[in-house]
């Protein structure tokens, strides 16, 4: 039942990118002393949870998501120790840390990898996925992520392994038990140290169809690195980590599921607790794609937004939980995107995305700087991008005849992935206050005008209207437990929904676009209290229309 009280539940989680989030020593990255010295700023926001994207040590073909060693930190972001002082910090506060635990793969300089590529008997050989091409080509058509096929030959031992995403990431094969068994001894050592819980990078992925059948090709003529999602033993070996592992503590999971239908999301995430405790799934980050291309300048069509997010609260309604986002570190600004960025209707479409999304059920996820509507940055030349998923499909999709290189770019300015790794913009000062060096990439020049002080303290700021979003959630059950029901269903401007709770109702109004658009509070809600909204005055809902990006949220009991 999606009534059992869970903490979390009740808890809102903001991701930290440790990378671009506050440099301590003046190397131009963030690091572990830089999120303990902010911890205060994280518990004046409210929060209760941070996912801290990974810190393992790494070779950062990927940005840490490729790991070479689970068990120590790496030295860009400080030591153990500064990491122990971190999680100690964080408790003190009251705040928890989840940990991102990426073991699809490994990095290629991993010692389990160098080992088995070394020769065919080699003991470390079966912990990866080897298989002989197939008349002189890739074992099949999977694409990787990051372009291209997911296979790369290894002269060593003249055969092929998978990596679904960089060359420099192989999967892992978890079909073997012994690796299986040094995963769950890695999270338990973990969770021995006292962290609270894992988001699990991309886990549905871990289990392949050993038939390795070709799927459908896409425009850079590969399958989706998605063709192995929810493979035939994926459940099997989450409930085993449930057994070995998660039931030793009372912690939070949520597994990262590309490729995730919502019939496979209520089996890993279902409330009688056999696998994890919430899902990441992506449907509503393709409402402006093109048949899974993000590399598009297609409009989002509001009425596609609304039938996804209501298709997912209704379909785990009683049976699995939900969590909520609008931004990630692979996702661009949803200010940008969703929104406007524009001086104008900035403030106030950040205010009404946060609303939209923090009032509907389910755990709800914050991204660095989303709290302050950072938007996306406007890069003019690939060579300032750092991503490789940005610059290896900048080189494909160009070298192919897909886009001119003029269409690229402006492609990687609506989605690539570093819009959002630009640092956090803690002030006016030097690179935004983020760091005395300089940084790995570049600053969005509006810090200036957005930035983490300007905004603290400010009645009216987007800072403030999420902290009290936040204390909505904390004073109102209804907010975590509500039933969610879809108003409006055909309207392109309007997002409408209502939650109910025994006697008591919100109604949630949102205005996703740049004019007005007309409403009538419905009759039930003519008396009520209005618990937000995002312009200042009290016109909120008079007149029969809404203004620009107006959003408030009414409430009967
Ligand atoms: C998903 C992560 O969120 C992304 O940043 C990463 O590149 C891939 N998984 C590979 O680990």
């Amino acid at each position: 039942m999606n009534l059992e009280k869970r903490w979390w539940k009740e808890s809102v989680v903001y991701q930290i990118y440790p990378r671009s989030f506050k440099d301590s020593n003046g190397d131009g990255i963030g690091d572990l002393k830089g999120i303990t010295e902010k911890l205060d700023y994280l518990k004046e926001l409210g929060i209760d949870v941070i996912w801290l994207s990974p810190v393992y040590q790494s070779p950062n073909d990927d940005n840490g998501y490729d790991i070479s060693d689970y068990r120590s930190i790496m030295a860009d972001f400080g030591t153990m120790q500064d990491f122990d002082e971190m999680l100690a910090a964080a408790h003190e506060r009251g705040i928890k840390i989840l940990m991102d635990l990426v073991v699809n793969h490994t990095s290629d300089e991993h010692p389990w990898f160098v080992e088995s590529r070394k020769s065919k008997d080699n003991p470390y050989r079966d912990y990866y996925i080897w298989r002989d091409g197939k008349d002189g080509h890739e074992p099949n058509n999977w694409g990787s992520c990051f372009s291209g096929s997911a296979w790369k030959y290894d002269e060593q031992t003249q055969m092929y392994f998978l990596h679904l995403f960089s060359k420099k990431q192989p999967d892992l094969n978890w079909d073997n038990p012994i690796v299986r068994d040094e995963v769950f001894d890695m999270m338990n050592w973990w969770l021995d140290k006292g962290i609270d819980g894992f988001r699990m990078d991309v886990i549905s992925l871990i289990s392949k169809n050993p038939d390795f059948p070709d799927g459908i090709p896409g425009i850079n003529g590969y399958a989706s690195f998605n063709e192995p999602a929810n493979g035939p033993h994926v459940h099997e070996y989450i409930q085993e980590m449930r057994e070995k592992v998660l039931n030793r503590t009372d912690n939070m999971t949520v597994g990262e599921c590309s490729g995730v239908t919502l019939e496979e999301a209520k089996k890993y995430a279902s409330s009688d607790g056999k696998e994890l405790n919430m899902v990441f799934q992506f449907e509503h980050m393709d409402v402006d794609a093109d048949e899974g291309n993000k590399w598009t300048d297609k409009k989002m069509d509001l009425r596609d937004l609304k039938e996804v997010m209501t298709r997912w609260e209704k379909g785990l309604e009683d049976i699995a939980w939900n969590s909520l986002f609008w931004n990630n570190h692979d996702q661009p600004r949803v200010v940008s995107r969703f929104g406007s960025d524009q001086k104008e209707y900035r403030e106030i479409s950040a205010k009404m995305l946060a609303t939209c999304l923090h009032m509907m059920q389910g755990t709800p996820y914050i991204y660095q700087g989303e709290e302050l509507g950072m938007t996306n940055i406007h890069f003019d030349t690939i060579d300032d991008y750092r991503d490789l998923d940005s610059i290896n499909a900048y080189h494909e999709l160009i070298e192919q005849g897909v886009y001119t290189k003029e269409e690229m770019l402006k492609f990687l300015s609506m989605k690539s992935r570093d819009n959002a790794r630009t640092p956090f913009q803690w002030d006016d000062s030097k690179n935004a206050g983020f760091s005395d060096g300089t940084p790995w990439i570049k600053v969005n020049p509006n810090y200036a005008e957005i930035n983490a002080k300007e905004q603290v303290g400010r009645s009216d700021s987007v800072f403030s209207y999420y902290q009290k979003l936040i204390r909505l959630r904390k004073e109102h059950d209804i907010v975590v437990y509500g039933t969610y029901d879809l108003l409006l269903p055909d309207s392109k401007e309007i997002y409408a929904y209502t939650r109910t709770l025994g006697e008591e109702k919100l109604l949630v109004v949102c205005n996703f676009y740049e004019k007005e658009a007309a409403f009538s509070v419905p009759e039930e809600f003519k008396d009520a209290e209005c618990l937000i909204k995002n312009y200042v005055d009290d016109n909120w809902g008079s007149e029969g229309k809404l203004r620009p990006y107006e959003t408030f949220v009414l409430k009967i009991s």
